[in-house]
């Protein structure tokens, strides 16, 4: 991993003359705006998440701590800069400081995609503590897609009783044509999230000041649902052995009743992610209708869900079509010179530094990954967020092909999500290898090696829970609702 093999000594020196330089090495990451060793009567910007953090002392030489913050998000960010400032010294805290500190973008996010592989309740609990560390705050959850639906939706069961399973296979390569949904032999693959597990996800969320966005990918990357339910979603001529192959797995928009289907599912979600999330509806590589009729069709499910009070959130492709109304994720990283084209508020992701599902380095040893593109921790870091006022967002994205089970997942993660927080909460620029020096003091910022043997060895060893296991877990978990309530 680049951060272990890096020379501490020779960031010491490199540090010495960045300090030299003036530049204060606070060791926080994402960077605060300003850090100093004296104390001013500055208040906190008027921002969400804002706050100021001073270090005292009291009379007999204890360090006192107080933070000024603009509402709860910033007074938990200042308790985050205070435990890195605490791990960063250690004993040898200064007699005083100061740090003034308030993002610059609202929209601070990672995005998990729990279809192609799935990931447990505990694992994203685990990955948003990390999220929160670093001021990152949207969990974007991928929550269906053509290998997998992966929420419970009570009015139409077959989405998961059929739509969340799979042949498991047992390579790491991913082939579509392996994915044999909805049956197979033995061991099955798969899982879904009960409505109870969200709205659990949702609290633990909450609590560390991250929203968790739902997306349910209409009307491209519906192989899954499609199969559960294919006498009102498939349109004719659909080849359950053939027509997957990317934008051809869409739902059968020329029906009326797939709408119906796609508001009765939404439905649920806005049940189950309270007033104030946002929704993501997907939108993404349809390439079997027209670009008019999926505008036709996009545009009527972001009204519904715009007159119940949500915003909406898709991908970019919705906006070239010609939607409006919903909040615009940018993948195509070829959009990136031309977004003053959008009036819409714009979330950027593009393919070119946000999609940590590409390999970090070109060494055999990394795991298999979408393409044989890679993405360097410095290309994160490196990245500019074009100055425009309605570039809301960043996101990392993590689609999840490859990456089956956890440590794959962080190793794929971080720290390249470190790199990303410190761009999405424009942290003044300071040196790559500064930013380097201060990853070695948070190595929970850092994951641990992962190797395409690992991966080879996971593949082949993992077992989820079989669909009569789910069913066990499922009944458990309404009778002990039924009992809380
Ligand atoms: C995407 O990568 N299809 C959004």
């Amino acid at each position: 991993m680049l951060m272990r093999s890096f020379v501490r000594g020779s960031v010491c020196v490199y540090l010495l003359g960045v300090l030299a330089a003036g530049w204060l090495a606070e060791g926080v990451i994402p960077a605060p705006q300003r850090v100093s060793e004296c104390v001013t009567d500055v208040v906190p910007r008027d921002v969400e998440g804002a706050y100021v953090l001073r270090l005292r002392r009291s009379g007999d030489g204890e360090p006192v701590w107080s933070v000024q913050a603009r509402n709860e998000a910033g007074r938990f960010y200042a308790e985050q800069t205070r435990l890195q400032l605490l791990r960063e010294y250690g004993d040898d805290l200064p007699e005083v400081l100061e740090v003034e500190d308030f993002p610059r973008l609202p929209w601070r996010g990672l995005h998990l995609d729990v279809s192609r592989h799935w990931f447990t309740v505990a694992e994203v609990k685990a990955l948003m503590d990390r999220m929160a560390a670093l001021k990152l705050n949207r969990l974007h959850l991928h929550l269906t897609d053509g290998p997998g639906w992966r929420m419970e939706v009570k009015a139409f069961p077959r989405l998961t009783s059929v739509g969340a399973w799979r042949q498991n296979v047992t390579v790491p390569e991913w082939d579509w044509r392996r994915m044999v949904v909805g049956r197979g032999d033995g061991v099955l693959y798969g899982g879904f999230f009960t409505q109870q597990d969200l709205r659990e996800l949702v609290a633990y969320g909450r609590e560390r000041h991250i929203v968790i966005v739902p997306e349910v990918d209409f009307p491209g990357h519906s192989y899954a649902a499609m199969l559960a339910y294919p006498e009102l979603l498939a349109y004719e001529g659909f080849n359950f052995d053939k027509s997957c192959a990317v934008g051809g797995d869409a739902l059968d928009i020329d029906n009326p009743k797939t709408l119906a289907f796609a508001c009765a599912v939404f439905d649920e979600v806005l049940q189950v992610f309270p007033e104030g999330t946002p929704v993501h509806v997907g939108g993404d590589e349809v390439q079997v209708f027209s670009r008019e009729k999926q505008r036709v069709w996009m545009q009527r499910l972001v009204d519904y869900l715009r007159s119940r009070g949500r915003e909406v959130i898709a991908w970019d492709e919705t906006a070239m079509n010609g939607v409006r109304g919903q909040t615009v994720m940018v993948w195509h990283a070829d959009q990136l010179g031309s977004l003053e084209r959008y009036e819409q508020p714009v979330i950027l992701t593009p393919t070119s530094h946000c999609y940590f599902d590409f390999r970090q380095s070109e060494s055999e040893s990394e795991p298999l990954a979408m393409g044989r593109q890679v993405i360097r921790l410095r290309d994160v870091f490196d990245f500019e967020v074009p100055a425009f006022d309605h570039v809301v967002g960043l996101q990392g994205n993590l689609w999840t092909e490859y990456i089956r089970g956890f440590d794959h997942l962080l190793y794929m993660a971080f720290p390249r999500a470190a790199a990303l927080a410190e761009r999405a909460w424009g942290s003044p620029r300071r040196p790559f290898e500064v930013f380097v020096a201060d990853l070695q003091v948070h190595p929970q910022f850092v994951a641990e090696p992962f190797t395409r043997e690992q991966q080879r060895r996971v593949a082949e060893s993992d077992r989820t829970l079989q669909p009569e296991e789910m069913e066990v877990y499922v009944r458990r978990q309404r009778e002990a609702q039924r009992c809380a309530e």
